[in-house]
C-alpha cells in the first residue's frame, strides 16, 4: 500500500497555504489519511534547520550554504516524515518541496540545476511527488498579499522584484518541463474558483 504525494509551490502570497487546507478537508472526507507538512521543516529537526534559515539578515547564508541547508532539512523531513506516511498508505501534502529548491536557488540564487538534483538523489533517493501543484499569480499581486500578512519572516521577501519575477518565471519553466507531474493552476480569483482547479487536477488521483 502507498500513499499520494503532492506538492504545492508559488511565489510568495500564491495562496498555497489556505489551498492546501482545503484540499486536506476534501481528501479527509472522502476517508483518506492526509498529512498536511510544510518545507522547510516538517520535523523537529527539519524546523530547527528552517529557523536558520529564516531568521536573521537577508545575507546571513550564501545560496550554495541555502541549497544545503534546504535539502538538510528535507533530508530529516522525507526520512522521518514523507515516506513512513506514505508506506502506511497515507496521502502527504506539503507546503512547498524540491522545486522551491530549483526554483529559489537554482532559476532566482543562480545555481546549475544538475548538481542540484545530485544534492537532491543524496538527501532523498530520488523522492518526488506525484503531483505537484504550481499556483500561478502576478508576482506584484502575490507580494503584496504577502506582505500584509503579520508576523512574517521577512529575509526572503526583502529580496526584491527581479527575484520575484525570476521565481515566477522558473515556476512556469517547471511546468512546462514536467507537465506529467507539475500543473500550473491559475491561482486569480476567489478561493473557491482556485480550489475547484486543484481538485480538477487532483481527483484522478484518487482511487
Ligand atoms: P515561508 O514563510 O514558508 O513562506 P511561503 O508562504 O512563501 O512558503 O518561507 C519559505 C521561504 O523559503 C520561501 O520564501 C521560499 C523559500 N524556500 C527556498 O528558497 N528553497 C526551498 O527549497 C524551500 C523549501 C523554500
Amino acid at each position: 500500500m502507498t500513499g499520494r504525494f503532492v506538492s504545492f509551490e508559488g511565489g510568495e502570497g500564491s495562496g498555497k497555504s489556505t489551498q492546501l487546507r482545503r484540499l486536506a478537508e476534501k481528501l479527509a472526507e472522502r476517508g483518506i489519511e492526509v498529512v498536511s507538512t510544510r518545507e522547510p521543516g516538517g520535523t523537529v529537526g527539519a524546523d530547527a534547520i528552517r529557523e536558520l534559515i529564516l531568521t536573521g539578515d537577508t545575507d546571513r547564508w550564501g545560496v550554495r550554504a541555502e541549497a544545503l541547508l534546504m535539502n538538510a532539512a528535507r533530508a530529516d523531513h522525507v526520512e522521518r516524515l514523507i515516506r513512513p506516511a506514505l508506506a502506511r498508505g497515507a496521502w502527504v501534502i506539503s507546503d512547498r518541496y524540491a522545486d522551491s529548491t530549483l526554483v529559489y536557488q537554482g532559476v532566482g540564487g543562480g545555481l546549475a540545476e544538475a548538481p542540484l538534483r545530485a544534492l537532491h538523489r543524496v538527501a532523498t533517493d530520488d523522492l518526488w511527488p506525484d503531483l505537484t501543484l504550481i499556483l500561478d499569480i502576478a508576482e506584484a499581486e502575490g507580494l503584496a498579499r504577502a506582505l500584509a500578512r503579520p508576523g512574517r519572516e521577512l529575509r526572503f521577501e526583502a529580496k526584491g522584484a527581479a527575484f520575484h519575477a525570476a521565481v515566477r518565471q522558473g515556476y512556469r519553466a517547471r511546468a512546462a518541463a514536467e507537465p506529467e507531474r507539475c500543473r500550473l493552476i491559475d491561482a486569480g480569483g476567489s478561493v473557491d474558483a482556485v480550489a475547484a482547479r486543484i481538485w480538477a487536477a487532483v481527483e484522478p488521483l484518487v482511487g
